[in-house]
C-alpha cells in the first residue's frame, strides 16, 4: 500500500517536472489589483460571441481585446469546474477606482450557470460592453464562485446589479469584497482577464 503510494506521487512529480499541470491552469488567473480576492488556480475558459460573421473570441489571459470583439455578452464554461454545480459568474472592471480597486465597475453577473443548459442561468446583472476612458486600458475580470445555496442578491444591492436609462453609472463603485461576504460567496474558484483600451 505504502509503495503504491510512493508511487503515485512520483508520478505526479515526473509530469510536474514535465511541465504538465492540470489542463486550465494558469499562474496569474487574476490581475494585479485583485490579488487581494485570492489565488484561484483554474483558468475560467470565457468567449465572447460576435454576430456577424457568426464567431467567436476567447479570452485569453491577459491580453488585449478590441471593442469589436467584446460587444456581445461573454458566455462562461464551467465544465472543467463541475458537471453538476450552480456557479455564479460575473465581469467587473477594477480600474474605475484607483483607490479601491475592489470597488469595481460591474458589467455582469449571471447565477444559476451550469456545465449544461445556458437557458437555466439567470442573468442578475444584465451586459454593458467596457468603455475604457480614451488613453488608458483597463483589466476587465471574470470571476466563478461556487453557488451557495439559498443565493440571492441582497436589497443593498439592486441598485448595483440594475440596468437604468443612466447604466452604467449605478454599476460604479460596486462593493465586491463587501457583496462575497454579505452573499457567503466563498472563495474565487475560476478566473480570467483580458485588457481593453488604448495600450
Ligand atoms: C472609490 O471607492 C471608495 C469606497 O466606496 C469611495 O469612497 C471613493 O469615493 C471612490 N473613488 C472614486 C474616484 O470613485
Ligand atoms: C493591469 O495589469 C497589468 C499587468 O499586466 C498591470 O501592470 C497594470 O497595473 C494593471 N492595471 C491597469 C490599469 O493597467
Ligand atoms: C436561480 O434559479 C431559481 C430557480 O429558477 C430561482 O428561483 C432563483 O431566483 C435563481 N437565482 C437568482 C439569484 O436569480
Amino acid at each position: 500500500m505504502k509503495g503504491r503510494v510512493v508511487a503515485l506521487l512520483s508520478l505526479v512529480e515526473v509530469a510536474l517536472a514535465c511541465g504538465g499541470h492540470p489542463v486550465g491552469h494558469h499562474d496569474n488567473n487574476l490581475p494585479p489589483e485583485l490579488q487581494v480576492l485570492g489565488a484561484p488556480s483554474q483558468t475560467l475558459d470565457v468567449k465572447f460571441p460576435i454576430s456577424s460573421p457568426p464567431s467567436v473570441v476567447a479570452v485569453h489571459t491577459g491580453e488585449f481585446l478590441k471593442a469589436a470583439d467584446t460587444v456581445e455578452a461573454p458566455e462562461a464554461d464551467v465544465k472543467p469546474l463541475s458537471t453538476q454545480d450552480l456557479f455564479v459568474f460575473m465581469m467587473v472592471d477594477p480600474d474605475i477606482n484607483a483607490t479601491s480597486p475592489t470597488y469595481v465597475g460591474l458589467h455582469t453577473m449571471v447565477a444559476n450557470l451550469t456545465a449544461h443548459d445556458h437557458a437555466f442561468s439567470t442573468v442578475v446583472a444584465k451586459y454593458i460592453a467596457p468603455e475604457p476612458p480614451a488613453g488608458e486600458a483597463h483589466n476587465y475580470t471574470f470571476l466563478a464562485f461556487h453557488q451557495p445555496r439559498h443565493f440571492s442578491i441582497p436589497a443593498k444591492y439592486a441598485p448595483y446589479v440594475a440596468t437604468t436609462p443612466t447604466s452604467p453609472l449605478n454599476r460604479i463603485n460596486f462593493p465586491l469584497q463587501q457583496f462575497i461576504a454579505d452573499t457567503n460567496l466563498g472563495p474565487v474558484v475560476a478566473a480570467n482577464w483580458f485588457k481593453e483600451g488604448d495600450a
